[in-house]
């Protein structure tokens, strides 16, 4: 939060932020109408009656890195810890669709997630977790069709039907155009896989979340809360839209669809914001797109604390930056949250900074009051003001988006990337400058940092994963794999109602790799490059 030069303060999306709010700043305020009950349309107050009275939020804290067996001792050592839903997180090769020994993966593999090339490994990420009883979140976006029908096919080796799964596929590859890069195919096949993941969703995975519609890369490339809803909600507009057009009903999709979001240290604004978006997308799903189901209505989300600003200095002071965004996301009504550990800007989290993250939550759970009400800041005025204005700012900006042709024709122009670039400059100004303080880099700093010892991932990885391929490769029905890509192949050059998870899921359970179905949709599909620089 930052002053201007006058000592006058303004919110992280530009907007007046009153020293002293009185009655005066609700003036002509209808709580019927813009606050509604909890549970209610429009969902102001949180999307169920008894929001946490009932059920925590999620604990569900993103995890992945090495090979699928490390990984997977992390995900039974959160269990242990009490996390109540699991989070993966794929290294770049897997996410841009290809395999540990492809040229392009060297010195990514096992990087920044796990390395999953097939669903060999698939089922060692997943071993001894019954996959009937957990949900589970995965990061995936381009090729989010290939590891939710690995995970359906392990899930059915151990005897889970499709139809009990719960979980949620990120699948949303219009932000990864706008700020997180791991694109692979052009934007209208992307948005066709897209819709056939709704469609295969609708049929077999009905309990299944089929996108997490994000604004968190958006928020930590620099975005204002008002960017991160509104081109967030654009997206959302763009995908409804697409699954509209692919001949779906909007009832039989847009219950399944969820989002995700920041929680930065500015807790008022945030809570604000999260309320100002429950408020914007039941309005434009009953009134612009006639949904009549209520579940259509809702703004279900994921909420991440801001990595962003957490500071390699003084790594410690971190942990009092998560509690306070953990709790912005708590008032604000998150169905699920990850609390980022305190080491995330030096190295990948070690067991006990993991464990930590996982327990700031349990204390805000289990230790505060803050479950014991439902949306405990109605009616404050501050709150309430800050939420009508931005849902009017939001608003505003969604307009600008919907001018340019939708989310994306605004992506071809440039729009929401030059938009968030501008705010990430204007961040870095007041930072450089002090008008924005970050305690211990530009205020309260230490002569000499104390040093840390961070965890690093076992650089042999690479062999390991090239010789589990070679040997896959030498083991499976190498024809039954080439007929499966050719069905793929065909399925993805057809018309857009031949729905490709099927063909998929044959050349999956055949063994073929991430690499060879991705590759196989590229040669149909091409890859999509970028106008302007990235
Ligand atoms: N009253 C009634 N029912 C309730 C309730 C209450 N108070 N509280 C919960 N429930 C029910 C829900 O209705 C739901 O049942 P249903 O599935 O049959 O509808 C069940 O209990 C589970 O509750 P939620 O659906 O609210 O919670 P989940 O945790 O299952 O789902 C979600 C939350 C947001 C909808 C889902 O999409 C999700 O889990 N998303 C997670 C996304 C995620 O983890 N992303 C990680 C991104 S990391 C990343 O991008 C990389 C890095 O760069 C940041």
């Amino acid at each position: 939060m930052a002053r201007e030069s006058d000592g006058a303060r303004r919110t992280e999306s530009g907007l007046p932020l009153d020293p002293v709010y009185g009655p005066d700043a609700l003036d002509g305020w209808d709580p019927a109408r813009q606050l509604g009950e909890p549970g209610g349309y429009p969902f102001t107050r949180g999307v169920y009656p008894t929001m946490y009275t009932a059920r925590p939020w999620t604990m569900r804290q993103y995890a992945g890195f090495g090979t699928a067996a490390e990984s997977n001792a992390r995900y039974r050592q959160l269990i242990a810890n009490g996390t109540t839903g699991l989070s993966v997180a794929f290294d770049l090769p897997t996410q841009m669709g290809h395999d540990s020994d492809a040229p392009l993966a060297h010195g990514e593999v096992g990087k920044v997630g796990v390395a999953v090339d097939s669903v060999e490994d698939m089922r060692v990420l997943f071993d001894g977790i019954p996959l009937g009883e957990v949900s589970t979140s995965m990061t995936i976006n381009a090729p989010a069709a290939l590891l939710l029908l690995m995970y359906q096919l392990v899930a059915e080796e151990q005897g889970v039907p499709a139809h009990r799964l719960t979980g949620t596929v990120q699948n949303d590859v219009l932000k990864e155009y706008i700020a997180r890069g791991t694109y692979i195919f052009p934007p209208k096949p992307s948005l066709r896989l897209v819709a056939d993941v709704f469609r295969y969703c609708r049929a077999e995975l009905p309990k299944w979340n089929t996108i997490s519609i994000s604004g968190y890369h958006m928020a930590e490339a620099g975005a204002t809360p008002a960017q991160e809803i509104a081109f967030t909600l654009a997206d959302g507009i763009e995908y409804v839209r697409t699954a509209v057009a692919a001949g779906m009903a909007v009832d039989d999709f847009a219950p399944r669809l969820s989002f995700f979001f920041v929680a930065r240290t500015t807790l008022l604004e945030e809570v604000a914001k999260f309320r100002a978006a429950r408020r914007i997308w039941a309005r434009v799903m009953r009134e612009d797109f006639g949904a009549q189901d209520p579940r259509s209505w809702m703004l279900r989300f994921h909420t991440q604390t801001a990595g962003v600003q957490l500071t390699a200095q003084q790594p410690e002071v971190n942990l009092v930056r998560v509690a306070v965004q953990g709790l912005a996301a708590v008032f604000g009504g998150t169905q699920s949250l990850h609390t980022n550990s305190f080491d995330e800007a030096i190295a990948l989290p070690t067991d006990k900074s993991a464990r930590l993250a996982l327990r700031t939550q349990q204390v805000l759970a289990y230790e505060t009051d803050v479950t014991a009400t439902v949306d405990p800041f109605a009616g404050s005025y501050v709150v309430e003001s800050m939420t009508d204005d931005l849902e009017a700012a939001t608003l505003a900006l969604m307009e600008r988006v919907a001018d340019l042709g939708g989310a994306v024709a605004a992506i071809e122009h440039g729009f929401q990337k030059d938009e968030i670039e501008r705010s990430a400059y204007r961040i870095a100004r007041e930072t450089e400058a002090g008008s924005r303080v970050v305690v211990g880099v530009n205020r309260f700093r230490l002569d000499a940092e104390e040093p840390y010892e961070p965890l690093r991932v076992d650089p042999a990885i690479e062999a390991r994963q090239a010789a589990a391929l070679a040997r896959l490769r030498s083991e499976r029905d190498s024809g039954a794999v080439a007929s499966a890509l050719a069905a793929l192949r065909a399925a993805a050059s057809s018309s857009s109602q031949d729905n490709v998870l099927y063909p998929m899921k044959t050349a999956l359970a055949a063994r073929a790799t991430v690499g060879e179905v991705c590759g196989a949709l590229r040669e149909v599909w091409g890859a999509y490059e970028p106008a302007g620089p990235l």
